[in-house]
């Protein structure tokens, strides 16, 4: 498996950066209070709609719950593929579609600010890949 090395240091709350891996896009997001905030409160929402955290760093078989998706404990950083789970483009971030999180134009998925599926017709949560924090600053990706 080949791996990439990602230096987050210039990533400011409220952003976030799209790398290549594989061939693939991965969204690096560092998440504000509120998003994280937003997240964990939507973890016991009743329209959530796939169960689990798809997270390959985690048990496969843990819950959707935003402890077990992002990173590091207080739930800054958040990596994701940015694939949409239908039939794979690249949703759009920033705060995009109606749960604050990431909306998939193509044929209009919602995504919520864990990168999990709340709308639309993909069937599951934006998968979180091999990635592991190497020092402060760097996330190895794979
Ligand atoms: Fe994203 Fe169809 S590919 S909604």
């Amino acid at each position: 498996l080949s791996s990439i090395r990602v230096d987050i240091a210039d990533v400011a709350v409220g952003s976030q950066i799209t790398v290549k891996w594989l061939g693939k896009p991965v969204f690096i997001r560092r998440r504000t209070a509120e998003e994280i905030e937003q997240a964990r409160a939507d973890n016991t929402a009743n329209d959530l709609i796939d169960a689990l955290a798809r997270n390959n760093n985690r048990d496969a078989a843990l819950s959707a719950d935003d402890e077990n998706r992002a990173m590091d404990e207080a739930g800054e950083w958040l990596v994701m593929m940015g694939v949409c789970t239908h039939l794979g483009c690249v949703p759009l971030g920033d705060g995009a579609g109606e749960y604050g999180g990431w909306y998939c134009p193509c044929h209009g998925s919602h995504y919520d600010t864990s990168g999990r599926i709340r709308k639309g017709p993909a069937p599951e949560n934006l998968p979180v890949p091999p990635a592991v924090f190497i020092d402060e600053t760097t996330i190895k990706l794979g």
